[in-house]
C-alpha cells in the first residue's frame, strides 16, 4: 500500500527521504520516487521495483542547503506499476504525492485534456499537480491554487505539493487517508504513519480530515473548511516496533481492522457505476470455457469454496474446488475446456503451483487470485488478478482472505456479464451490495469489546465446531481454522446440516458451537440444526441478525439484504473471537508455533 514522506528544512533531504521510505517498505510498494526543490531547482528521480534501486539512481545525487521534499512508494492500482506511474507526479513546474483515490479524476481529466494538457501517466494523481498548475497560472498565487485545486477533489487523499513557484513551501491536504506533520526545530516532516519520522521528529500532529495547508519558514499554516486554524502537537512515540502496528497489539489486529480500507482498493478501478471491469482480463481467456476448477491450500481453499457458490449460482458456470495437496496425486481428468484458476496469498505455495503447472501441463487456460504481484505463481499464469490486499505479516490470513472474496465476487458478475445470466437489475443490485462492503468490514469498539468479554468463557472444553450452510460453511471452516491456528484449541468447520449425520454424537455443554445463521439465507434451516444441537445440551455461540433465544451467547450483527455482507461482517466476527481466545491463552498472536507464512514445501 501506497506510502507518503516529506521533509522541510537544511539537513540531507535525499537521506531523510529514503530512509523515511525504507520504513515504509512492511507495507508493500512495486515503486518508488523522491522530488526534490534546491535554489529553486526541481530534481526527481524514480524507480520500480525495490528502494535499493531507487537508491543506485540517486547515488550521484548530493543534496544539501535548506530545500523542499517529497517521497513516495507506490502500490499499483490505478495502473499497471511503471516508472511513468510512480510518483512524484510532475505538471510543467511542480510534483506532486498523494495516497488515495481521486474518485472524480476521469471528469477532471478530459476536462484538463480539452484544455491542452498532457497526462504522461495512467495515474488519478496527476490530475492535482496540471489541476494547480492551471489555476497558478491564472492567479500566480500558489496557496490560492493549492486551495482551488483540493476544493475540485472528491474521494479520498493524503496528498503534498512542491512548486518552483514558491520553492521554499511545502502544500499538504488529508481527507480520508492518514498524514502526520512532525517537528523537531525548525524542522518539519510529513509521513502517511509514524514509522519514517520517529527518531528524527520529537513531536506530532495527526492531520484531521478536510484539513490542508502550507509549511513555510518551519511554520506550519492549517487550515479547515472554516478559516485558518490553530493546532496542539504532541509527543511523538520512540517505539518503531509499536508504531509498524499502527498502535494496534498484533499485526493480526491490524489487518483486522484494515479490511474495510483495503477492500476500497481491491475494488477500485473494477467496480464501475454500471458493471465490473478487470483491466488484466479479455475475453478471450473466456473463449470455448465451459467449466471452472480453483485449486488452493489453506485459507485461499476456503475462499474458493466460498467462490464456487457465487461462481454457479451467479455466472451460472459449473465450478469445482480442489486442495492443491490432494489434486496433484489424484491424477486428475483434465480437459481443455477447464479455466484453472489458482488462489494464493503469497504466490508461492508449492502445492498450488505444482498443481498450476500440471494443468498448464494438460493445455488449459490459466488464471491466478494472488496479493503478491510477480511472484511464482502469478508469472507461471496466463492471467493473474492481484488482491491489493497490501502486504500481510500475521501468519494467520484476514486481509487477504477478504480481499480473494471480493475478488471471487467481482469474477462471478464480469462472467456473468459475458455470459449474458445476469440482468441489468440483478447487476445493479449486487454491485451496490458491493459498494456497501467496506462498512460490513468495520470493527466498532463495542463488538471488539463484546468479543474480548466473551473469549474468556472459551478457553477449555472439548472442542469447536464452526457451523454454517451454503456461503456459510466455508466461512465456518475458516472461522474454525482462524482458533485453530493461533489458539492451538481443536476445533472444526461443519455444515450444519450435517451435524446430525455424525457429529452430533460429540454434543454436550462442553462442545462450543459457533452457529453462523445469516438471516438473508436458509435462516430457518440453520435454525433448526441449531436447535437440534441446543437440545443436545451443547453451548452454543450464535451468530445472528436475529436474535436466538437458545444462544447460550449471542453476537447481534446487521439486517442485510444480502448474503455477503453478513458473510463479511460475521467474518470479522469470527476473526475477532480467534484473536482474543488466543490474546489470553498468552500465544503468540502473529507468529503461531509450528506455522509458516509462505509454504514453500509440499
Ligand atoms: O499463500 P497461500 O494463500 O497460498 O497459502 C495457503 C495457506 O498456507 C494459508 O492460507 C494458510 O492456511 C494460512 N496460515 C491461513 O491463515
Amino acid at each position: 500500500m501506497c506510502g507518503i514522506v516529506g521533509y522541510v528544512g537544511k539537513k540531507d533531504k535525499k537521506e531523510i527521504l529514503l530512509d523515511g521510505l525504507q520504513e515504509l517498505e512492511y507495507r508493500g510498494y512495486d515503486s518508488a520516487g523522491i522530488a526534490i526543490i534546491e535554489e529553486q531547482k526541481l530534481k526527481h528521480f524514480k524507480a520500480i521495483g525495490k528502494l535499493a534501486n531507487l537508491r543506485e539512481r540517486t547515488k550521484d545525487y548530493q543534496s544539501s542547503g535548506f530545500g523542499t521534499s517529497i517521497g513516495h512508494t507506490r502500490w499499483a492500482t490505478h495502473g499497471k506499476p511503471t516508472e511513468l506511474n510512480a510518483h512524484p507526479h510532475l505538471g510543467e513546474y511542480s510534483f506532486v504525492v498523494h495516497n488515495g483515490i481521486i474518485e472524480n479524476y476521469q471528469i477532471l481529466k478530459s476536462e484538463l485534456q480539452q484544455e491542452g494538457t498532457k497526462f504522461l501517466s495512467q495515474t488519478d494523481t496527476e490530475t492535482i499537480v496540471h489541476l494547480f498548475e492551471k489555476y497558478h497560472n491564472q492567479n500566480r498565487d500558489a496557496f490560492t491554487a493549492f486551495t482551488q485545486t483540493i476544493q475540485r477533489l472528491e474521494g479520498a487523499y493524503a496528498t503534498l505539493l512542491i512548486t518552483e513557484a514558491q520553492a521554499k513551501t511545502i502544500f499538504f491536504a488529508k481527507n480520508g487517508s492518514p498524514m502526520l506533520i512532525g517537528f523537531e526545530g525548525n524542522d518539519v516532516y510529513f509521513a502517511s504513519s509514524d514509522t519514517p519520522i520517529i527518531g528524527k521528529a520529537t513531536e506530532v500532529y495527526y492531520l484531521e480530515d478536510g484539513e490542508y495547508g502550507y509549511v513555510k519558514d518551519g511554520k506550519v499554516t492549517l487550515f479547515d473548511a472554516k478559516g485558518e486554524k490553530s493546532f496542539s502537537k504532541q509527543t511523538l512515540t520512540t517505539n518503531k516496533a509499536m508504531a509498524q502496528k499502527d498502535g494496534f497489539r498484533f499485526f493480526m489486529e491490524k489487518e483486522i481492522y484494515e479490511q474495510g480500507e483495503v477492500m476500497n482498493d481491491t475494488m477500485m478501478g473494477r467496480v464501475l457505476d454500471d458493471r465490473i471491469e478487470f483491466e488484466e482480463l479479455d475475453n478471450q481467456l473466456f473463449e470455448n470455457i465451459s467449466n471452472i476448477k480453483i485449486c488452493a491450500c489453506g485459507t485461499s481453499y476456503h475462499s474458493a469454496l466460498t467462490g464456487s457458490y457465487l461462481l454457479e449460482r451467479i455466472a451460472k458456470i459449473p465450478c469445482q474446488v480442489e486442495i492443491a495437496s490432494e489434486f496433484r496425486y489424484k491424477e486428475p481428468l483434465l480437459r481443455d475446456d477447464t479455466l484453472f484458476i489458482t488462489i494464493s496469498q503469497s504466490g508461492e505455495t508449492a502445492d498450488t503451483l505444482e498443481a498450476l503447472k500440471m494443468a498448464k501441463r494438460a493445455g488449459l487456460k490459466s488464471l491466478s487470485i494472488c496479493n503478491v504481484d510477480n511472484s511464482s505463481i502469478v508469472r507461471e499464469s496466463d492471467r493473474a488478478i492481484l488482491t491489493r490486499a497490501g502486504i500481510e505479516k500475521g501468519v494467520a490470513s484476514t486481509k487477504a482472505f477478504a480481499t480473494q472474496i471480493m475478488v471471487l465476487w467481482m469474477l462471478t458478475l464480469y462472467i456473468a456479464q459475458l455470459k449474458k445470466s445476469i440482468d441489468k437489475e440483478s447487476l445493479q443490485s449486487e454491485l451496490n451490495a458491493m459498494r456497501h462492503t467496506p462498512k460490513a468490514l468495520l470493527v466498532t469498539n463495542p463488538l471488539h469489546e463484546k468479543l474480548h468479554r466473551l473469549s474468556k468463557r472459551y478457553l477449555h472444553g472439548h472442542g469447536f465446531f464452526f457451523i454454517g450452510r451454503d456461503l456459510f460453511f466455508p466461512l465456518a471452516l475458516e472461522g474454525a481454522l482462524k482458533l485453530k491456528e493461533i489458539s492451538y484449541l481443536h476445533a472444526e468447520g461443519y455444515p450444519s446440516g450435517e451435524m446430525k449425520h455424525g457429529p452430533i454424537a460429540l454434543a454436550d455443554s462442553e462442545l462450543f458451537t459457533v452457529a453462523l445463521m445469516p438471516k438473508s439465507l436458509h435462516y430457518e434451516k440453520i435454525k433448526s440444526n441449531v436447535e437440534e444441537l441446543s437440545a443436545r445440551d451443547a453451548t452454543i455461540l450464535a451468530i445472528s441478525p436475529e436474535p436466538f433465544e437458545l444462544a447460550d451467547d449471542f453476537v447481534q450483527t446487521k439486517y442485510s439484504s444480502h448474503p455477503m455482507l453478513e458473510f463479511f461482517e460475521m467474518m470479522v466476527v469470527t476473526q475477532l473471537l480467534a484473536l482474543e481466545i488466543s490474546v489470553r491463552l498468552g500465544n503468540d498472536v502473529d507468529m503461531p508455533r509450528n506455522l509458516a507464512k509462505s509454504v514453500t514445501v509440499e
